[in-house]
């Protein structure tokens, strides 16, 4: 599509939904594929992959994000499935680098060796590494693949370049990893990372129930039992940001609780996303998403789109009330792999 055709029509509006919160944080999948298997994402009887046909192509990508970031876009998170398992990556990524907007990952950190060097190159410092066990066989129960040798080295190596930025993602589920909740605290004794508790969140396929949620009280109360009352510091909250921080006194890096479930902090959410297959979904937990590969392809003007994907968003939870999100989301909400975190 020609410029002058996009500019013509819409105004440049920054995306602002019904509530008054500012979208200017789009996470964009770039594909629906992952080399891990994590139960708690991708459902044990697989999922149904979008016809290759309908996956942005890379240039897709860029073009596509260079009109959001005219509508006020700043900061563009990469996920997937595992976004570095895409093809042509290295073109895309060139080809995001080059828009304003900083650009950060969320990976499974198994092929990050791969990309080191690149992702330095253009300044993408900001990574988010999932890791659910600090234990090889718990790890392969959880992923199903025997890949935890290599994701540890890889974040021993991020962790110890002074460029990147890395937080260790880590989804608890009780009776899983809740019991390595102290052990991930004392992880950041003496690494400059913070470790982010994520509570377990109900996506079709993924065996949720409201019982295996370890909640943001649970984890702080195990925390505080373990090192005690004083030593454990709360840090200010940024604006917008998912997690509630604290530090261990006298502890190099930092831990958080990410409590979507127990306290949401929907008031404060300035994201939106766009599924590999070119849907924008204004909520991880949205029952309706709106195509913009199929205008965009027709060479139409996608901005009125994007808002009217803003417009529709909800005050909280994709508009499930606590009875629904609790009974009946999981059956509802889209697999977490086909979404993309
Ligand atoms: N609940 C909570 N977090 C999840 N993730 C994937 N599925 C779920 C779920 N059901 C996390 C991954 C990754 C991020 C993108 O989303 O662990 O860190
Ligand atoms: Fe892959 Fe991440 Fe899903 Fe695990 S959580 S299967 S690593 S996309």
């Amino acid at each position: 599509m020609s410029d002058a055709m996009r500019h013509t029509d819409t105004v440049q509006t920054p995306l602002v939904d019904a509530f008054g919160r500012v979208h200017d944080y789009l996470r964009i999948s770039l594909t629906e594929r992952c080399n891990l298997r994590c139960t708690y994402c991708m459902p044990p009887e697989g999922v149904v992959l979008s016809p290759k046909e309908r996956i942005m192509r890379g240039y897709e990508i860029v073009d596509i994000a260079k009109i959001f970031t005219e509508l006020g876009i700043k900061k563009i998170r990469l996920t997937g499935g595992e976004p570095l398992v895409r093809k042509n990556l290295e073109r895309i990524l060139r080809g995001l680098a080059a828009l304003p907007v900083t650009l950060s990952l969320t990976t499974n950190g198994v092929l990050l060796d791969r990309y080191l060097e690149l992702l330095k190159e253009l300044g993408i410092r900001y990574l988010n590494i999932s890791l659910d066990h600090l234990h090889r066989e718990r790890f392969y129960k959880t992923t199903l693949r025997d890949q935890f040798e290599r994701v540890m080295r890889n974040i021993a190596h991020v962790e110890a370049d002074p460029f990147f930025r890395v937080k260790i993602n880590v989804v608890l589920i009780k009776g899983v990893n809740d019991d390595e909740i102290v052990d991930f605290v004392r992880w950041t004794e003496d690494r400059d990372i913070d470790v982010r508790f994520i509570e377990f969140m109900p996506f079709a396929g993924n065996g949720w129930d409201g019982s295996k949620v370890v909640g943001y009280y649970q984890v702080l109360e195990r925390v505080l039992e373990a090192f005690g009352r004083d030593r454990v510091e709360v840090l200010d909250k940024e604006a917008h940001a998912t997690a509630t921080n604290f530090k261990i006194k006298g502890f190099r890096g930092r831990f958080g609780i990410i409590a979507t479930v127990t306290k949401p902090f929907c008031g404060d959410c300035n994201r939106l996303r766009l599924t590999a297959n070119g849907h924008i979904r204004n909520c991880l937990f949205a029952r309706e998403e709106i195509d913009i590969l199929t205008p965009y392809r027709k060479g139409l003007d996608i901005r009125p789109f994007i808002h009217m994907a803003v417009q529709a968003k909800h005050a909280q939870w994709g508009g499930w009330d606590k009875e629904r999100f609790y009974t009946q989301s999981a059956q509802h909400n889209r697999s977490m792999i086909l979404i993309g975190g």
